[in-house]
């Protein structure tokens, strides 16, 4: 049977790390996992309580398309609480994943064809989504003075349609102050582009407060997730803000792709949100193992990194070592036993020479993998040098 042209889009290159960790696995070896963007932990359990209770009262059928009233009203009301904006619950749209909500804005907003920027590295779906909408996504090569986070003169004259940006970022971690922020928001609707914000990392920052697009405008998109802080990526959850006048075109997209975000998650990231003591007891040891990273990793002589700010990567500039980051992360797997992940996934051109760590796992398996890191990495300098 034919194909679209648009269904040609990349694999996800960290899904063979995974399978390759995973052969390993039955095999009878001993892995660690920096390679999956994943928490370690479980949904909180106020989370699957509020669930189970559900479950018995009633028959958890379809919400409407913008999602359930009371955890629209309660993700405003987050608003207030984490930047003191004033957000007006109708503007709050409940998606399956932040996924889907890349699925309704970028449907909501651009046509077949139109240019969306996206920063390079970045995460490696929103070019797939894009390509497979039929838009073109443009990478702007980002620089490391900006600490991998476009700034304007990156795409002055590339006439978007829209600029899509993630603060904390994945594969980096690096954060947008309010003036990065700022900046980036008036250059775009300068060039007339529609303004995107991946806030999915929020509320894993290790320094400064992340800085929501909505502090700076209400004319963007905001785009969030319970998959992320909340540890609930296998529910399918997120949530979307939209200007006032958006919110109508939106909810009929969402009516016919989705028809709504599952039910069952949507009873539990309401009640997730108030599991504030477990998510911080979750936050405290990214924070260790963070630490441990920044120690360990240039210990093992991954020297050139960025200091992430938030979320739960750090990604590396191996370039000294290698120009194949693939067959650098598939030999790192084969002999120290530790999946890390190729930087081909986030940036296609100068990812031959990156690797992505993640430290979402237990603070153990970190202190383990940094061990493993440095004595194959003191091995390797030994055989090549
Ligand atoms: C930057 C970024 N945005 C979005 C997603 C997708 O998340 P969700 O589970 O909400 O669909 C991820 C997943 O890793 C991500 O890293």
């Amino acid at each position: 049977m034919r194909n679209s042209t648009r269904s040609g889009v990349d694999p996800f290159i960290v899904m063979d790390v995974m399978e390759a960790a995973r052969r390993a696995e039955e095999a009878g070896r001993t892995i660690i996992h920096m390679e999956v963007g994943q928490p370690g932990t479980g949904a909180p359990q106020g989370a699957t309580d509020a669930l189970a209770k559900a479950m018995k009262e009633g028959p958890l059928g379809y919400t409407v398309a913008l999602g359930l009233p009371a955890l629209r009203q309660r993700i405003a009301r987050m608003f207030g609480e984490w930047y003191n904006v004033d957000l007006n619950p109708e503007r709050v749209v409940v998606t399956p994943g932040s996924s889907g909500g890349f699925l309704l804005a970028f449907t909501a907003l651009f046509d077949s064809g139109d240019r969306v920027g996206i920063g390079a590295p970045g995460y490696p779906s929103y070019r797939q989504i894009l390509k497979a909408l039929g838009l073109v996504p443009v990478d702007l090569p980002t620089a490391p003075e900006n600490r991998l986070q476009p700034v304007p003169s990156d795409f002055s004259g590339l006439d978007l349609q829209g600029l899509m940006v993630a603060s904390p970022a994945n594969p980096t971690g690096t954060m947008l102050d309010h003036t990065a922020m700022q900046a980036l928001i008036g250059a775009a609707h300068e060039q007339g582009a529609s303004f995107i914000s991946d806030e999915i990392y929020h509320g894993l920052e290790y320094e400064a407060k992340a800085v929501t697009a909505l502090e700076v405008t209400d004319e963007c998109y905001v785009i969030n997730s319970f998959s992320k802080y909340f540890s609930m990526t296998g529910w399918r959850v997120g949530w979307m803000v939209v200007p006032e006048d958006q919110v109508r075109v939106v909810e009929r997209i969402a009516q016919n792709m989705f028809i709504c975000a599952p039910h069952a998650s949507q009873v539990a990231a309401l009640a997730a949100m108030e599991c504030e003591d477990e998510l911080q007891a979750n936050l405290d040891v990214y924070r260790a193992n963070r630490a441990l990273m920044l120690k360990g990793l240039p210990k093992a002589g991954f020297t050139n990194i960025a200091p992430p700010d938030g979320a739960f990567y750090v990604y590396a500039d191996v370039s000294d070592l290698t120009h194949d980051s693939r067959s650098f992360a598939a030999e790192i797997l084969e002999k120290a036993g530790v999946a890390v992940t190729p930087g081909l996934d986030f940036d296609p051109v100068r990812g031959h020479t990156t690797l992505r760590f993640s430290y979402a796992r237990s603070t153990a398996d970190i202190e383990e993998g940094l061990l493993r890191l440095q004595r194959f990495m003191a091995e390797r300098s030994v055989s090549v040098g």
